[in-house]
C-alpha cells in the first residue's frame, strides 16, 4: 500500500524536488493538502530544532506521519551566517531573496575566502519516533548574482566541481543539492523500513 506522508511545506519548488525523488511508493501531501494553513513558528536556534518543531506540530495536530526540513546557508568567513536565519537575513518578514543576497554580498565584499555550504536537516516522525537526516553541499559565494533558476540564494552559490551557480544549473541542482542529499537519506531509510 502507498505510504502517506506529510511534507510540512507549501513551497512548490521543494515539493517538486522531493516528490520526484520519492517516486510512487510514497504519497506525499503538503500542508495545503491536509488543510493546515498555520504558519508554524520557527522559534529554534538551530536547523535541527526548527525541523523538529514543524514535524512535531503536524504530528500533534493531525496525527500523521510527517517530515519537515530546515535549510541554512553557512558561510565560513561569516562564522556560519546566515545559517538558521537564512530566510530572514535582511530582516522584515523574511523570504526576500534579493534583499538577502544583497546583504550577503555586501558582507562578503573584499573577502577572499568565499567558502560556504548549504545544509539541510530533515526531521521525520514515523510511528511516533523521531529520525533526523542531514544533507550538505559545499561551494563558494559568487561576487555577483548569476542565473534566474531556482530560488533563495541560488544565484550566488557555486557548488564545488562546477563553475556556474545553482540558478544556472537547472535540473542538475535537484540531483546534487543539500536537500537532495538529505532526501536521499530519508528515502533510503523509508525503503529499509
Ligand atoms: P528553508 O528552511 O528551506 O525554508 O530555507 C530557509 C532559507 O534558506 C530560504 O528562505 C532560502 O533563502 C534559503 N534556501 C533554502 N534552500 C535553498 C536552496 O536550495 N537554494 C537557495 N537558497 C535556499
Amino acid at each position: 500500500m502507498e505510504k502517506k506522508l506529510v511534507f510540512a511545506t507549501n513551497n512548490a519548488h521543494k515539493l517538486e524536488e522531493v516528490s520526484a525523488m520519492l517516486g510512487t511508493s510514497v504519497s506525499l501531501m503538503s500542508l495545503n493538502d491536509i488543510g493546515c494553513h498555520t504558519d508554524i513558528p520557527e522559534t529554534g536556534t538551530t536547523l535541527e530544532e526548527n525541523a523538529l518543531i514543524k514535524a512535531r506540530y503536524i504530528h500533534e495536530h493531525y496525527g500523521m506521519d510527517c517530515f519537515a526540513d530546515d535549510t541554512g546557508l553557512e558561510v565560513d568567513a561569516l562564522d556560519g551566517e546566515p545559517g538558521v536565519y537564512s530566510a530572514r537575513y535582511a530582516g522584515g518578514a523574511g523570504h526576500d531573496s534579493v534583499a538577502n543576497m544583497k546583504k550577503l554580498l555586501a558582507r562578503m565584499e573584499g573577502v577572499t575566502d568565499r567558502r560556504a555550504r548549504f545544509r539541510t536537516v530533515i526531521a521525520l516522525i514515523l510511528d511516533g519516533e523521531v529520525h533526523e537526516f542531514e544533507g550538505i553541499v559545499r561551494g563558494t559565494i559568487a561576487t555577483e548574482p548569476h542565473g534566474d533558476g531556482g530560488f533563495g540564494y541560488d544565484p550566488v552559490f557555486i557548488p564545488e566541481g562546477y563553475d556556474r551557480t545553482f540558478a544556472e544549473l537547472g535540473d542538475v541542482k535537484n540531483h546534487i543539492s543539500h536537500r537532495a542529499r538529505a532526501v536521499e537519506r530519508l528515502v533510503e531509510f523509508l525503503r529499509r523500513g
